[in-house]
């Protein structure tokens, strides 16, 4: 039997080129080889977005987007965290075996904390502008996971700590009722992928404005690129490929007899930055053509998406609705 690796995904929009090799590509491989149950993790997303609008029209975004870069529903039960509400009954249980210390101890709910520090703020003010929902994330996140006895959790290091509190809460539980009613997860930390650079060379990230978007229209795309930040090099002037972040976009989108061609092109001088942008433009828009083509498709009919996420959902609800029952059972709540 193929272990279970299952991920959430936050709906925050604007998909980037950062987000399809960062953690759309690797998924989509990895749910070739596991039984892979991948969610959108809107109700995670309601701790910071709080317009209706926005929130409705994010979810059908990143859900068309992740079919879009390859996501198979046949292959990966995909639904959305909200359809389950199984995983939210698990999350009370287990808020009765998580200690509140151990939230306290939680990077995201710390780094608010340090930041109305940082502001002034002190004693009880500490805690302001933090929600419930902020502060009892983890669990929820536990919840996500433990309800379908996943194996493998494919996330950032920036996640990891989650999933050792998910470790926690879980042997705490098979520890008080001596039996195993809660599979332990592990997390597989996603290490070679490559940072991808953005258009000022920072990493590419929607926070920085820096980003080249996925779904962009041809046009903006060209737009975008010819926006990347280059030195001053006149084009005469022979360019190192290997310090050049358009080299280095270029490399995620060409293959290897292109990239010696433009390597060579750029170390024999006479090449400006506005031909290499070209260069990168048209490998660009070769990959993307297909993936923003598919994702117009999903957002033209958004209800047959929708139903694509309930059947995700469909099959997912009895997997939940087990584990909660073996849960309810052991703990005499039967
Ligand atoms: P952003 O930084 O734009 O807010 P997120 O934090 O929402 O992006 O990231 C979502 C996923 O995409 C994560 O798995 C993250 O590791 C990946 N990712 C984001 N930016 C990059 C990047 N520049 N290079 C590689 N992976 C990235
Ligand atoms: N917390 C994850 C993030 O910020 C998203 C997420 C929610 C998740 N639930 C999960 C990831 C369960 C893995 C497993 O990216």
């Amino acid at each position: 039997m193929k272990k279970i690796s299952l991920t959430g995904i936050k709906p925050t929009g604007d998909l980037h080129i950062g987000n399809y090799f960062g953690a759309i590509k690797p998924a989509v491989e990895l749910s070739k080889e596991y039984d892979a149950r991948y969610f959108i993790a809107d109700y995670h997303a309601l701790n910071s977005m709080k317009d209706p609008k926005e929130l409705n029209s994010t979810i059908r975004q990143v859900a068309a987007g992740w079919l879009a870069g390859g996501l198979d529903p046949e292959n990966v039960i995909f639904y959305r965290q909200s359809s389950i509400p199984e995983i939210f009954e698990l999350t009370t249980m287990l808020m009765a075996f998580t200690s509140k210390g151990l939230m306290n101890r939680a990077h995201a709910y710390k780094d608010a904390v340090n930041k109305n520090k940082e502001n002034g703020k002190i004693d009880e003010e500490t805690d302001s502008g933090i929600n419930m929902g902020l502060f009892t994330y983890p669990v929820l996140m536990a919840a996500d996971i433990i309800i379908f006895d996943s194996d493998v959790v494919p996330v950032g290091k920036d996640q990891v700590q989650h999933i050792e509190m998910a470790q926690d809460i879980a042997q705490s539980i098979n520890a008080n009722y001596g039996q195993q009613v809660l599979k332990i997860p592990q997390a597989a930390v996603v290490e070679n992928v490559a940072v991808v650079p953005g258009l000022d060379g920072r990493k590419m990230s929607k926070s920085y404005g820096n980003i080249i978007p996925l779904f962009a229209p041809e046009k903006t795309l060209r737009k975008t690129i010819m926006r990347i930040t280059t030195n001053s090099q006149s084009v005469e002037e022979p360019k190192d490929p290997d310090t050049s972040q358009i080299f280095q976009l270029y490399k995620l989108f060409a293959d290897q007899n292109e990239q010696a061609a433009l390597a060579n092109r750029y170390r024999a001088g006479g090449m400006g930055w506005g031909d290499a942008k070209e260069e990168l433009f048209q490998v660009v828009n070769r990959l993307l053509t297909p993936i923003r083509e598919r994702y117009d498709t999903y957002m033209a009919d958004i209800p047959a998406l929708d139903k694509i996420l309930e059947q995700g959902a469909r099959k997912a609800r009895p997997i939940a609705a087990a584990t909660v029952n073996r849960f309810r059972k052991a703990a005499g709540i039967d």
